[in-house]
């Protein structure tokens, strides 16, 4: 991998704290953007408010590589204040990157930003890849929102003027890590609760990615002299809910799993102040370009991946 100080705007969180320990471990600088100190002294974080220019921006200069994986939380309800808070913090973040690094004197050769693998249609039959994948909202999926949120997120990476800047959209599916509150988490406490049955019809596809392969494949496009502007980081092993849970329980030592059907799972959600779309969305999504370079996963299945997880809770 050829870079050597790597900035991570919006680092503190579950994937850049993992992407964090990677680069340490291979003696790559890490500089993070936050918006609050962070206390800690084995990587570097500056200060900013993901949405004007100041000091931060220094930074940029020289560095090898940016990654943004700023964003609010998208577990919440969908009321007014929070759709703005999830649109302005990843396209006033993007924005304000931009406009750094068409300042920069030596601006970084790459710049990754988040994106979601939710930006593809709501499908059941067909795995969307990079090339023939349907970018759109579906009554189905009841995601208008979150389709449209991810469709300004990139429009504004492709808008910055960065010259010299190679840019990337990573469209991440479901990171699978041990993380509080992550998604494994979640659905790891159903399980040992005997509530880890299917959820809605069990029919939707789940597309997701181990984080030391998430972690794997950003230092891959990293690597790479001209990588493309779009990378779908799933595995390809996506599998519907209802084979998910299934597998999740058998990892777990559990023969049953109470389901979950979509009124109850509403009714839930009301209650967790969450929202179903991030359950019952069917995000069928195919790491077509990582494959047809050549990555090779280390978790291409959802059963090594949970095991993987599972030995390395019990340790
Ligand atoms: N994890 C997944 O499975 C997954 C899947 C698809 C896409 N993604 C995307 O990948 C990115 C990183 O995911 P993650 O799981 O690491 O998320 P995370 O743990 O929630 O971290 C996101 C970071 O964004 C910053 N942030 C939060 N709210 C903000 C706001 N209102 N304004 C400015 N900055 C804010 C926070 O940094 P500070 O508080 O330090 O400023 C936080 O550490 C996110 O954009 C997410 O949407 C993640």
């Amino acid at each position: 991998m050829k870079a050597d100080k790597i900035i991570i705007a919006g680092g503190s969180g579950f994937l850049g704290k993992a992407l964090t320990k990677t680069f340490l471990q291979k003696g790559i600088e890490v500089i993070i953007l936050s918006r609050k100190a962070i206390p800690e002294d084995f990587v570097k974080t500056v200060v900013w408010d993901g949405r004007t220019i100041g000091e931060w921006a220094e930074n940029l200069n020289g560095s090898s590589a940016l990654i943004n994986l700023t964003g609010r939380s998208v577990n919440c309800r969908y009321t007014e204040r929070h759709r703005a808070e999830i649109i302005d913090s990843r396209t006033l973040s993007t924005r304000v990157l931009g406009k750094a690094i068409s300042q920069c004197p030596s601006p970084p050769r790459i710049w990754l930003n988040a994106s979601t693998a939710t930006i593809y249609k709501h499908s059941y039959d067909h795995p969307n890849d990079e090339e023939t994948g349907v970018m759109d909202s579906s009554p189905a999926g009841r995601d208008r929102f979150s389709v449209e949120v991810a469709k300004a997120w990139e429009k504004e990476l492709y808008f910055a003027h960065t010259a010299k800047t190679h840019k990337v959209a990573l469209r991440i599916s479901i990171v699978l890590g041990l993380q509080k509150g992550s998604a494994y988490d979640i659905m790891h406490t159903l399980v040992q609760r005997g509530l880890g049955g299917h959820m809605g019809n069990g029919r939707q596809v789940i597309s997701w990615i181990h984080v030391d392969d998430f972690c794997r494949a950003v230092q891959w496009i990293l690597s790479k002299p001209s990588p493309a502007n779009a990378y779908n980081l799933a595995s390809p092993g996506a599998l519907t809910n209802r084979n998910f849970m299934e597998i999740f329980r058998k990892v777990s030592g559990r023969s049953f799993g109470l389901p979950a059907p979509h009124f109850l799972l509403e009714i839930a959600a009301f209650f967790m102040r969450t929202e179903t779309e991030l359950i019952l969305k069917s995000r069928y999504v195919s790491p077509g370009r990582l494959l047809s370079e050549g990555f090779i996963f280390q978790y291409p299945d959802i059963e090594s991946a949970l095991t993987n997880l599972r030995n390395k809770k019990v340790d």
